[in-house]
């Protein structure tokens, strides 16, 4: 079974979908091992310890420099023999340091069709806004690799979503949740876990099963 840290820093809807896809038997080879956050308060740490998934909080503040940071960091994936990372609202930046040691092992969803509202700055309620100010008819949400540009890794999978008339940021953000973020997700992780996803040329395929 390869294990599966997520990292967290808010809610924790997106590692609730793993959760319940785990539950359900939908991720194959994978097991939620490790819920890491970015906050001590962060609700995703409730959910976690519900579902009995050891759980860790890193301040980067706690540590002097990044290097400390990284260190610390990967410390904790190393003992937890870590296989796949999976950022889920995570609001610390990760380092080259350690995105180059789990190379194509790092995946993140982004609450937009990248490459559209994407990039330094596009985070949280701002990429609904963004979307919202353009006038886009279809928006979604995006699962990719990490790699050193902000949200410019590998894309592994989309899903679009329409925007409806009188949309606000809550209700577009709400609704890519629902209808995109948490089925992708687990989706992903579930290929990941199962060696199905092919990195080439910064491209994925994914193998049929
Ligand atoms: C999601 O919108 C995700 O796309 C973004 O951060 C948000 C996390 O929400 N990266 P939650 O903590 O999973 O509820």
């Amino acid at each position: 079974m390869l294990k599966i840290a997520v990292l967290v820093s808010g809610g924790g809807t997106n590692l609730q979908a793993l959760i319940d896809a785990q539950n359900n038997g939908k991720l194959p080879g994978g097991v939620l091992s490790l819920v890491i956050s970015s906050k001590k308060d962060a609700y995703a740490l409730e959910r976690a310890k519900k579902a009995g998934i050891p759980t860790k909080v890193l301040l980067r503040r706690d540590y002097a420099t990044q290097q400390d940071y990284d260190e610390a960091l990967l410390a904790l994936l190393d003992q937890n023999q870590i296989g796949l990372i999976i950022l889920a609202g995570f609001m610390t930046i990760i380092s080259e340091t350690v995105i180059r040691r789990y190379e194509n092992q790092i995946i993140n969803i982004h609450p937009s069709l990248i490459p559209s509202f994407c990039g330094p700055g596009y985070y949280g309620l701002k990429v609904h806004e963004a979307a919202l100010r353009r006038g886009v008819k279809v928006t979604g949400a995006t699962v990719h690799f990490v790699n050193e540009v902000c949200d410019g890794g590998p894309i592994i999978l989309q899903k679009a979503v329409e925007i409806l008339p009188g949309d606000t940021p809550e209700t577009l953000q709400r609704r890519v949740m629902e209808q995109a973020e948490w089925q992708l997700l687990p989706k992903a992780a579930a290929l990941f876990c199962q060696g199905r996803i092919l990195v080439q040329d910064g491209q994925t395929i994914i193998k049929e099963e």
